[in-house]
């Protein structure tokens, strides 16, 4: 594998609550992910993400840290960590771990130590705490909204017992933002870096990386919380051009290690343009493509952005992803009208649709030069579970909502490993954190395994032939029969030279004459059924 490995890698995310039980909990663990890492090189993909497994009161799915050198006793120790990178070194796996710096656990000993510690101290210096507004300051230091719901400010109890300073919290109250302005803070996170560089991991995912700095005076914002392509010109909260400071100081410890490490924003901006930021040459190595992910399955739309995104990548690779642990999975997003979790409650879906658009989709991600994110169960096409009831559900989207909005909890239910057993082989006890619905067995590993036509069949020859075909590292242009609901591509390096046909509507289409079938995803030879894709090898 190459020094640069990641610019053609597809990397595969694992959220670690929901991917294998060892110890029987009901909580997936690291020696879980360990014993299953075979799955990950059988399947051909280059490299795994972990999300996070850092000791945490889990008021945001780990997303809320309270220790950032140290592993979760639910997931287990640092030792099963090291154990977990040698087994995935061995084989040829590379590792990537989320690092979570806009925010901490509110349980994090340095928001504790703010808590006891006067206005003004030094520890609530390392937060973004405020005097409120009106006479007495019962009012928010300013009207920024929480993209979980409510003001984006917690008021204090000072020491005296009196209602006192506000604390700001782009997330749920329980994730207090850091202040980036602090020289501590940021000789903090260099850190953090360093401790899991020198355990081996070999890049980092970082989230909310468009975060950490926020408009100097935090004034009053008119717009909506969520960044999005109606935003013209600085947004108060994201995307500020500072956070590029912080990534060309990060960039200059991974380079200090060899082979160098790598770093891949969580970087959530629509515009493409801004995207290509993060990765000039001394910053990130990747970037998240979001506008790629937040796609409707329409032909012009998914040409639009591929072209844009191609345009603007500059001298590094363009990521391409479809699915995390935040969206609607592929699978029941293609086939519902109002795809997102954000969305209120949820839309009927239809499944059978859902299922091929995701495949094609998928068969699209695949062929197109750069590196593919999958989220684990991805490659078994399973829908979100839509059945979990209120009381079980978890994601402070729902609850803080008060369960108006649906959340994320259906794309984070357990993988199903087996087709039998009260958890499908997630575990041996039955126990499990969100409950799994009978539907996934058919869908599970050891059903899919070796069966022709099979959504993880179809998944692995994907991989294969992609890596055969130097499909990562190929030039794409658009093809000539690019019209109407298809996209078409030609993928070339060297002299191997690919066609990417996309069906996107229900009519069949015609395969141009001398295109030799590699794959196709509707399993025909004659014309491309609808919502369909395929790979031929042209001369
Ligand atoms: C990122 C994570 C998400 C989390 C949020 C706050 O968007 O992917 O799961 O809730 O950051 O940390």
């Amino acid at each position: 594998m190459s020094v640069q490995w990641w610019r053609d890698a597809v990397i595969y995310q694992v959220y670690p609550k929901s991917f294998a039980d060892a110890d029987g909990d009901g909580v997936g663990d690291l020696p879980g992910i360990t014993a299953h890492l075979d799955h990950l090189a059988t399947l051909g993909v280059d490299a795994v993400w972990i999300s996070p497994f850092y000791p945490s009161p889990q008021r945001d799915g780990g997303y809320d840290v309270a220790d950032y050198r140290d592993v979760d006793p639910m997931f287990g120790t640092l030792a099963d960590f090291d154990a977990l990178i040698a087994r995935a070194h061995e084989l040829s796996l590379k590792v990537m771990v989320d690092i979570v710096p806009n925010h901490t656990s509110s349980a994090h000993p340095w928001f504790q130590a703010a808590l006891a510690s006067e206005p003004g101290s030094r520890a609530r210096g390392r937060y973004l705490f405020r005097d409120g507004r009106g006479p007495n300051g019962d009012e928010p230091p300013n009207n920024w909204l929480a993209a979980f719901t409510g003001p984006s400010w917690t008021r204090v109890t000072e020491q005296d017992g009196r209602p006192g300073q506000w604390y700001l919290h782009l997330f749920d109250s329980s994730q207090p933002d850091l202040d980036w302005e602090n020289p501590e803070v940021v000789e903090e996170f260099d850190a953090i870096l360093r401790f899991w560089l020198d355990r081996g991991v070999d890049g980092f995912r970082v989230d909310v990386a468009i975060g950490m700095f926020k408009e100097d005076g935090l004034p009053d914002w008119d717009g909506s919380h969520w960044y999005s392509s109606d935003v013209e010109g600085p947004h108060p909260m994201w995307d500020r051009d500072r956070v590029h400071d912080i990534y060309r100081r990060w960039r200059r410890i991974l380079d200090s290690y060899y082979p160098p490490r790598v770093m891949a924003g969580e970087s959530a901006v629509p515009h493409p343009e801004r995207l290509a930021l993060y990765t000039r040459p001394d910053e990130m190595h990747q970037a998240m493509n979001f506008p790629f992910l937040w796609l409707r399955p329409v032909a012009s739309e998914v040409a639009a952005v591929i072209d844009r995104t191609l345009a603007t990548a500059g001298s590094a690779p363009s990521t391409w992803v479809l699915s995390n642990h935040d969206v609607r999975r592929p699978v029941t997003r293609f086939g519902s009208e109002d795809p997102w979790v954000h969305a209120d409650r949820v839309t009927p879906t239809d499944r059978a649709l859902g299922s091929r658009v995701a495949l094609a989709m998928d068969a699209l991600m695949l062929a197109l030069p750069g590196s593919a994110y999958l989220y684990q169960g991805q490659e078994l096409g399973l829908p979100d579970n839509d059945e979990i009831p209120d009381q079980a559900r978890q994601d402070p989207v729902f609850l803080n909502s008060g369960g108006r909005v649906i959340g994320r909890d259906g794309c984070r239910v357990p993988m199903p490993w087996t087709p039998d057993g009260p958890t499908l082989g997630f575990n041996t006890t039955g126990d499990a954190w969100l409950p799994m619905p009978a539907e996934y067995g058919a869908r599970s590993v050891a059903a899919q395994q070796g069966v022709p036509g099979s959504t993880l069949e179809v998944y692995r020859q994907l991989l294969r032939l992609r890596r055969a075909r130097a499909l990562g590292h190929g030039r794409l242009v658009r093809h000539a029969s690019m019209e109407g609901d298809v996209v078409a591509y030609l993928n070339e390096s060297a002299n191997v030279r690919t066609l990417l046909l996309v069906n996107l509507g229900p009519s069949p289409v015609a395969i141009p004459a001398g295109a030799e079938t590699l794959i196709r995803t509707d399993g025909g030879d004659g014309p491309l059924a609808g919502y369909s894709a395929g790979w031929f090898a042209v001369a």
